[in-house]
């Protein structure tokens, strides 16, 4: 009989996925990270033993994943790995900083600020995006991501940037920054290159507009002489940011 999964516990029902993985999986089990399951609000608790001859963990490529190549461009991760919507807000708020007339790091700043959120991982996302790219950029970008973080929650009305009217209805009207970003923003704000991050904000749609489409190749040129992509690859460069793209491609592997 096909049991509900109200009337069976979290770890039974857990259970019962994984036996159904191992089937799709050819006899591989997926090792869930402590963040999928923190994400599902599930305490992870350590399993012990329960090996079956011939069944292994995930190692390696996921076949439930697009297949990358070995030697992992930008725009193979671009591809294979983030989202079209994510896409669509990179794309769309770059256009917008290239039609303010803005400099080209300015806008390429904004064609990778939200490059975690896309990528990678939603929370402290300006400081996972940065680091992703911090080896590939100039410092500035890097630092202006990292930085976005905090600025887009601070009204700044000398340049007309206002809190984020959106902000009220995804996080609430009584929403307060919490003290390490009202912090960094203090920092920021005395930094020399505080208004690359605040042009980031500017030029953040928020959103984006699912009737337009913009494609790469509009920022081809900017990714190619802004983006400094390793020969071998994303991932095999042995840069401080190559696990997280070896995360990023595969990133069932159990250890
Ligand atoms: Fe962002
Ligand atoms: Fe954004």
């Amino acid at each position: 009989m096909k049991q509900n999964v109200d009337t069976i516990s979290l770890s039974e029902y857990a259970d019962k996925l994984e036996d159904q993985q191992i089937k799709e999986l050819e006899g591989k089990i997926i090792a869930r990270s402590l963040i999928a399951q923190l994400e599902e609000g599930r305490q992870p608790s350590y399993k012990r033993g329960k090996t079956t001859p011939g069944v292994h963990l995930m190692m390696g490529d996921d076949p439930r994943l697009p297949e990358m190549p070995e030697n992992p461009t930008f725009m193979d991760f671009v591809r294979l790995r983030f989202s079209i919507g994510g896409q669509q807000h990179l794309l769309q708020s770059a256009r917008l900083a290239q039609k303010a007339g803005l400099p080209e790091k300015i806008v390429l700043a904004c064609l990778l600020h939200d490059v975690a959120v896309s990528g990678f991982i939603r929370a402290d996302h300006g400081y996972w995006g940065a680091a992703l790219i911090e080896p590939y950029v100039d410092e500035e970008v890097s630092w202006a991501i990292r930085m976005h973080q905090c600025c887009r929650f601070f009204a700044d009305p000398d340049v007309g940037y206002e809190y984020p009217e959106m902000y009220h209805r995804m996080f609430g009207e009584d929403y307060q920054p919490e003290p390490y970003i009202v912090a960094e923003y203090e920092r920021a704000r005395k930094h020399k290159w505080y208004m690359t991050a605040r042009q980031i904000c500017m030029n953040d749609l928020y959103s984006f507009n699912p009737d337009i489409l913009v494609e790469w190749d509009e920022f081809e040129d900017v990714l190619g002489r802004g983006f400094k992509q390793p020969s071998e690859g994303l991932g095999n460069d042995n840069t401080s940011a190559s696990h997280m793209w070896r995360t990023l491609r595969r990133p069932s592997n159990a250890l």
